[in-house]
């Protein structure tokens, strides 16, 4: 048994996860573990056609990967081996790679083993689909957060103009709705709130309003 505290938060692309998680992790002076990042630092490292290996290579190439953690709050950093993962892989390309790759056991395996063995070792604030349901099972406070999906392209949007990344906010909202629907419905941990996650709908919340919400279940 550890006793490390966890956290989870899970909900649709573009529904403000990451930033609950960096606030939250930050209030509670923990580490925030970004798991959409690992598969999209995954996807990124593989590369597209990946589905097209020939057996055994995904499971090898997996071989070689480790994902570490560094730091607290805002300032927690995640590397893939020795490289820091950085906004390289914050595109809305990288990330149907990424939905696209979590359809695969051998990457789902492999990052829940990786997401549960940072899990003994730090606290987390731990955000992605399938914390509440799959990896952290028995986390003490879980959170699933959903919005409209023109709200989350519109989030998005803004979110990629910050970043002096271009972007469409009609394709924006097209590939959201898509990676969507493949994370709801794939077979092995799709989308979907655990039987005892707090449901918030941030359609028409400020992010102010979401964060007093999370910090009043955490802080009971
Ligand atoms: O949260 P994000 O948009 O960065 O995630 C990118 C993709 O990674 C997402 O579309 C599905 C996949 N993912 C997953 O399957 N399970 C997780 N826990 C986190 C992300």
């Amino acid at each position: 048994m550890s006793d490390t505290m966890i956290v989870t938060i899970d909900g649709p692309a573009g529904v403000g996860k990451s930033t609950m998680a960096r606030l939250l992790a930050a209030e509670l002076g923990i580490a925030y573990l970004d798991t959409g990042a690992m598969f999209r630092a995954v996807a990124w490292r593989l590369g597209d056609g990946v589905q097209h290996w020939e057996p055994g290579r995904l499971e090898e190439e997996l071989g070689w990967i480790e994902f570490s953690l560094e730091g607290s709050g805002a300032e927690t950093r995640l590397r893939l081996n020795r490289n820091l993962v950085g906004d390289e892989i914050r595109t809305e390309e990288v990330g149907m790679w990424a939905s696209n790759v979590a359809t695969m056991l051998p990457v789902r395996g492999f990052l829940k083993s990786a997401q549960q063995n940072l899990g003994q070792r730090f606290s987390l604030v731990a955000e992605g689909r399938d914390m509440g349901t799959v990896v952290f099972p028995d986390a003490p406070h879980k959170f699933f957060l959903d919005a409209d999906v023109k709200v989350r392209a519109k989030r998005r949007y803004d979110q990629l103009n910050g970043m002096g990344k271009p972007a469409d906010l009609k394709a924006l909202e097209a590939s959201i709705a898509k990676r969507d629907e493949q994370d709801r419905n794939r077979a092995v941990a799709p989308l979907k709130p655990a039987d005892d996650a707090v449901l918030v709908d941030s359609s028409a919340m400020t992010k102010e309003q979401v964060f007093a919400r999370i910090l009043e279940v955490v802080k009971g």
